[in-house]
């Protein structure tokens, strides 16, 4: 592979351990915007992202995730940000169309030196009284559902390489 946006796509990994630098607010506007880029079916963009920074949502919000898990630990492995991705109820592709969004992050994050963990149970939480009130303190009227969520913040160990891919991932069929 050769050429940047391949190499990104094959070197990111899951971050797991972030270090407590501050997340530049440049950075975190270029991988937010790469979320809105993503492709949509019928271009309908039905997807919200949210970033959560201030400790006492981040809070919050590991106590929610690991009440659904029914565990006491961060499931956010204490990043420094975590960018949830909601979409409209109603949408028909909103899963699809918000994996994509999250998809479309963790690289421009991989891209930008930051490192990242896709995070689920958002669908769960926010299904929740205290997730639709969550969303009320944060000026959020519309009808969402959670599709999942990225612990985001400066990798405090360097990433390990990926895992072989299994051998019949591909079908070409000539
Ligand atoms: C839909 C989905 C849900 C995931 N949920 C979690 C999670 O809750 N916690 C976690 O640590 N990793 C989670 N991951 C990350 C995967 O474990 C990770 O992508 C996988 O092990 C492959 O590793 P890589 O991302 O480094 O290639 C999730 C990934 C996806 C795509």
């Amino acid at each position: 592979m050769s050429n940047e946006v391949l190499n990104a796509i094959r070197e990111r990994r899951s971050v797991r351990s972030f270090s407590t630098r501050h997340v530049e607010d440049s950075l975190l506007d270029q991988i937010l915007e790469a979320g809105t880029w993503a492709a949509s079916a019928m271009n309908r963009q039905p997807a919200k992202i949210v970033c959560v920074t201030r400790e006492e949502d981040r809070r919050q919000l590991s106590r929610m995730n690991a009440a659904v898990m029914g565990s006491d630990k961060d499931p956010y492995y204490g990043a420094p940000c975590i960018i949830i991705v909601l979409v409209d109820s109603a949408s028909a592709t909103g899963r699809e169309d918000g994996s994509l969004v999250l998809g479309n992050m963790m690289l421009a994050a991989h891209s930008l030196g930051l490192g990242s963990c896709w995070i689920n149970r958002e669908r769960e939480m926010f299904a929740t009284d205290e997730g639709k009130a969550l969303l009320k303190k944060w000026g959020i009227e519309d009808d969402l559902t959670g599709v999942g969520a990225l612990a985001l913040g400066y990798p405090a160990v360097p990433q390990a390489e990926g895992k072989p891919r299994k051998s019949d991932y591909i079908v070409k069929v000539e």
